[in-house]
């Protein structure tokens, strides 16, 4: 996407947050993945729901970040929504309904049970899609063939219902765990951006807080500048972008 297309899209969007909620930035954050190699990633974390639109121009942004510091992110979505148990289906309440826990479902199930190559293209074939069709079945087995994961046997169609409704028990607690976890990192916008465990930027209509930059290039600095401080122990000497 380029600058201009992104410009484009900003004038679509719509505020997608949560009132009444503390803006708390922690410094710890737990990582969804081990890294198989010494080197340690950068924690990245997007707080968002998974049909804000807001959440679908941070999603394509980082897409091209990922790919310049490929190998240096381990990056995790976080999801913005209201505890409710009165709520039926999901025990929670979703900013734009059920369809969007239901979307929220299937992208934690891709994130748990998928690579996570897999599961970024898994997130960006939803996104992909068009902002309304996220959340439905037919739409989570698309994109699970798309980025191919393996619905029955990699664990992701139990996860988010083998007819994926994302109605099975283990997506509902999914998204409950993520919606506490938001809570506490103090994330009430989607998309607010957390780089190694500081908030540096939210886009809510526009981008806000952003003192960094916002573009691609701004995060592929933030992230190689937090990489090389988690790993600077001599034994890494990794090019700069
Ligand atoms: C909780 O869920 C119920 C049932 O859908 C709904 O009527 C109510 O507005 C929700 N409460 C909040 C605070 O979202
Ligand atoms: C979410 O937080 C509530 C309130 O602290 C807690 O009762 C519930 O067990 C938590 N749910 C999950 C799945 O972590």
């Amino acid at each position: 996407m380029n600058l201009s297309t992104l410009a484009f899209t900003t004038l679509m969007l719509a505020a997608c947050s949560l009132a009444g909620l503390p803006l708390v930035v922690q410094d710890d954050q737990q990582t969804p993945y081990t890294s198989v190699n010494s080197d340690t990633k950068v924690p990245v974390i997007l707080g968002v729901m998974s049909r804000c639109p807001d959440a679908v121009l941070c999603e394509t942004v980082f897409d091209q970040v990922l790919k310049k510091v490929a190998g240096k992110v381990d990056l995790s979505l976080t999801f913005v929504a209201h505890a409710n148990a009165s709520e039926p289906d999901f025990g929670v309440t979703c900013k734009h309904g059920p369809a969007e826990c239901a979307g929220n479902v299937h992208e934690l199930c891709a994130m748990k049970y998928a690579s996570p190559s897999e599961f970024w293209e898994f997130v960006q074939c939803q996104n992909y899609q068009g902002i309304d069709k996220i959340g439905q079945p037919d739409t989570a087995l698309k994109c699970a063939n798309t980025a191919q994961i393996d619905w029955v046997n990699s664990g992701m169609g139990d996860c988010a219902g083998l007819d994926g409704s994302g109605k099975a028990p283990e997506g509902i607690l999914l998204l409950q765990h993520s919606v506490n976890v938001t809570e506490e990192l103090g994330i009430e916008k989607s998309c607010t951006i957390i780089i190694n465990g500081k908030q540096v930027c939210i886009h809510d209509g526009t981008w806000k807080q952003c003192e960094n930059g916002h573009n691609v290039h701004d995060f592929v600095r933030q992230i190689n500048h937090e990489y090389k401080k988690l790993n600077a122990d001599g034994s890494s000497d990794e090019d700069e972008l």
